[in-house]
């Protein structure tokens, strides 16, 4: 793969300018739509030929085949020797999916209806706190995919929260859980401990914190009534004082960062109601549908993982942004920076040897318009190119549409002056006609003017909707594997996270002891100081 794709960027020498002067069409060419999402890819460095040569690479990796082995339930989680079936969660009565033979539709429909109900009991305030107050406020605890995918979702479909209010406390620093309850009544605050494994140190610390809270005003039977557990891990959420019509259960097969579809979007559940939760899935599974039907070239994920893949390993390209237009996604590249680089930050293929071409690239951003006041100068102007993702509607949820016309006119008038630029010639007689004189717009013209042939895509949508949301997140998670087959990596373990964690538990010892001999000079001087230092 690596060389086919060096070989292909080696022949590449189309400018961005180039590509459109020459096809009028480009820009309903290069398009291409499906659940409710509009994908524009006319400005990147593609051709029809590249788009052809970086599909066949994709069609000889086994591509279909392993995405049949996806949503067919094999264990293509090959280190952890699980089924990855997120997809199953999105399921409707008919759908089928299996793990081990065996369908799991009404076990998934079941839950989701478990939660549903009790959703809808706190919604209504037939499930009340321990002195009678209805529930006002949730507060989900967890970390990862336990909070970014719910916190996301919350902040981009906030005009239609109709229950009560939505908080997410993820962070080991205290500040983070004080903040949150600061302004809370503990009576009518509802606690959802949101871990797959019931064993993160960072959510079990804050977990018990939050029990300390309600316990030390209500009482410690009050804990019964104001704590949920949300985890796979049923024996420890039970040993945590949960009891079991206050569990709700998901599956090995959901990974952490696929989770927010599971019992782990309860807080939206609860915020939103189940009928905006299920508008939601519905557009994934919109989404997973078009994935699996359309055809490589006309298939979004499919588009975007090639994208990505050309840039990362024909043209070593480092990074690439996320920069939706639409303030209610401002969590979104949170969100995406654990899906792509937990999914895909690996070395070491499926066949356990090192890779010998680079993975998952750097994923950033922020909304638009904030960034182009901040970062945007680097992304015309400086040294290195960064494939960008700007994401925008038509109609704004429920701001005035003035405003949101400005919001995507400053949308297309970015992806158009970074893929065309302005020439030396052009500011340089832009400036003379201003008056200004020969010697000084020869001196200032290549400080001002901009290279272009910047690459970008443009998804666009009518308006973000729970349904479009939906399709959205799903667009990126099948991208995130299709980049997986062409890397050949496993897109669904984590090992990475787990030497840090080791190295915590010792370290947070060395605290209390003082000893840290088992580290080095540093991190034990840094020890040092910072007992020394403690108030
Ligand atoms: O440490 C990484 C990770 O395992 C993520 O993959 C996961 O989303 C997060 O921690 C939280 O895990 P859990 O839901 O088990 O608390």
């Amino acid at each position: 793969m690596k060389d086919q794709l060096n070989a292909l960027a080696n022949q590449w020498n189309q400018s961005l300018k180039d590509l459109f002067d020459h096809d009028p069409e480009r820009g309903s060419r290069f398009v291409t739509t499906g659940a409710g999402l509009r994908l524009d890819y006319s400005k990147h460095w593609i051709d029809q030929a590249v788009l052809e040569a970086l599909s066949e690479i994709l069609a000889n990796c086994h591509f279909a085949a392993m995405r049949d082995q996806l949503f067919d339930g094999e264990k293509v989680n090959v280190t952890e020797d699980r089924s990855v079936l997120h997809v199953a969660l999105r399921a409707q009565m008919n759908d089928t999916f299996r793990v081990n033979g065996v369908s799991i539709v009404s076990d998934v429909l079941q839950a989701r209806d478990q939660a549903y109900a009790f959703a809808n009991q706190i919604r209504d305030g037939s499930l009340l706190g321990a002195t009678g107050k209805k529930f006002t406020d949730v507060v989900n605890i967890g970390i990862g995919g336990s909070d970014l995918g719910p916190l996301m979702v919350s902040e981009a479909l906030k005009p239609l929260i109709d229950g009560p209010r939505p908080h997410y406390v993820s962070n080991a620093d205290g500040a983070h859980l004080h903040d949150t309850i600061a302004a809370l009544d503990p009576e009518a605050t509802l606690f959802l401990i949101a871990s797959k494994t019931f064993t993160t140190q960072e959510t079990m610390h804050n977990a018990s914190k939050a029990q300390q809270w309600i316990s030390d005003v209500l009482g410690h039977r009050a804990i019964a009534s104001h704590f949920v557990a949300l985890s796979t891990n049923t024996e420890a959420a039970r040993a945590f004082g949960v009891s079991e019509e206050r569990m709700f259960g998901f599956w090995d097969w959901v990974g952490g960062r696929y989770s927010v579809w599971s019992t782990i979007g309860l807080s939206l559940m609860i915020a939103l109601g189940p009928g905006v939760f299920d508008r939601f899935l519905n557009g994934a599974r919109e989404m997973d549908l078009h994935f699996r039907e359309s055809s490589l070239l006309s298939n979004i994920p499919v588009i975007m993982a090639l994208l990505g893949v050309w840039y990362r390993n024909g043209f070593g390209l480092q990074t690439q942004a996320v920069l939706p237009y639409e303030q209610r996604l401002h969590r979104f590249p949170a969100y995406l920076q654990q899906m792509e680089m937990e999914s895909n930050g690996k070395r070491i293929d499926r066949d356990g040897q090192s890779v010998a071409y680079d993975t998952c690239p750097v994923i950033w951003g922020e909304p638009g318009t904030n960034g182009q006041h901040a970062f945007f100068q680097l992304l015309h102007q400086g040294t290195l190119v960064c494939p960008i993702d700007f994401i925008l509607s038509a109609n704004p949820t429920n701001t005035d549409s003035e405003s949101h016309v400005l919001l995507n006119a400053n949308c297309l008038a970015q992806s158009e002056s970074l893929a065309f630029g302005k020439s030396h010639e052009e500011v340089y007689q832009e400036m003379v006609d201003q008056g200004i004189s020969a010697s000084q717009a020869k001196q200032l013209a290549p400080h001002r003017s901009f290279p272009g042939n910047r690459p970008s895509s443009t998804i666009m949508m009518t308006q973000l909707t729970p349904e479009t949301l939906g399709a959205l997140i799903a667009a990126y998670e099948h991208k995130v594997f299709t980049q997986g087959v062409l890397w050949n990596i496993n897109s669904f373990d984590q090992w990475g996270v787990e030497l840090g964690k080791v190295q915590c538990k010792a370290l947070r010892a060395s605290f209390d002891s003082g000893h840290a001999s088992n580290f080095s000079s540093s991190t034990r001087e840094g020890v040092r100081w910072l007992r020394k230092n403690m108030h």
